[in-house]
């Protein structure tokens, strides 16, 4: 968009959830993403996900951005409101990372994030969705509990920077394959 352009409105429509792809790294790893609660990751960690598509899968929440120009001129561009990655080797599967940038929390984003990884995991045969969550971080919990995930254990002081015990629930898959679990 260029610098002479005012917009007068912009109107963000909650899109579909896709499978991310390389030409998402950069989004993926934009500020707006990335919290205290949750990972970290470099461009090259997004890449080895994105590349492995046997065996780890990212979808993306994406909003539909409407931008209302002053020439009457309407354009769509599109938003990342969250991301999830799933990896799945043999039949165990980890949900390692799950963001909701901080405007569009608490309206359902990273339960559709997770549905689609659920479905991934268990379309690949996966007998269980494991994860690990910082102990303080209560909204991925509750959201956790929420989807069915449960309490397995926890691992004292697995997380550094600040020293915190990891909270380990798992999810059943069994029930969730068959020929519905097409993701
Ligand atoms: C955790 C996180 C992904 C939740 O995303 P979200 O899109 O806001 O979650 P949803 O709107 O899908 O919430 C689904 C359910 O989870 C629970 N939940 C989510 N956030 C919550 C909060 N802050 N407090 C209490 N419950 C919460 C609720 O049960 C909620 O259902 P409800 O809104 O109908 O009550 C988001 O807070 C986030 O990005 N945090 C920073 C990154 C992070 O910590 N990731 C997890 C570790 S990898």
């Amino acid at each position: 968009m260029s610098a002479q352009v005012n917009v007068r409105q912009v109107t963000v429509t909650q899109g579909t959830v896709r499978q991310g792809t390389l030409a998402d790294i950069a989004a993926l790893t934009a500020e707006s993403l990335q919290s205290q609660t949750g990972p970290r990751w470099t461009p090259e960690h997004w890449r080895t996900l994105l590349e492995g598509t046997d065996t780890a899968a990212v979808f993306i929440a994406e909003d539909i951005l409407t931008e209302d120009f002053a020439e009457e001129v309407c354009e769509d561009v599109s938003g990342i409101a969250g991301c999830v990655a799933v990896r799945c080797v043999a039949d165990l599967a980890e949900l390692e990372n799950v963001a909701v940038v901080a405007g569009r929390r608490r309206q359902g984003i990273a339960r559709r994030l997770c549905d689609a990884a659920i479905a991934w995991a268990a379309a690949r045969g996966a007998s269980e969705l494991r994860l690990e969550v910082r102990a303080s971080n209560l909204a991925a919990l509750a959201l956790y509990r929420r989807l069915g995930f449960l309490h397995q254990g926890v691992r004292p002081r697995y997380y550094s920077d600040p020293s915190e015990d990891a909270v380990l629930m798992a999810l059943p898959l069994q029930s969730r394959a068959g020929p519905g679990a097409t993701v």
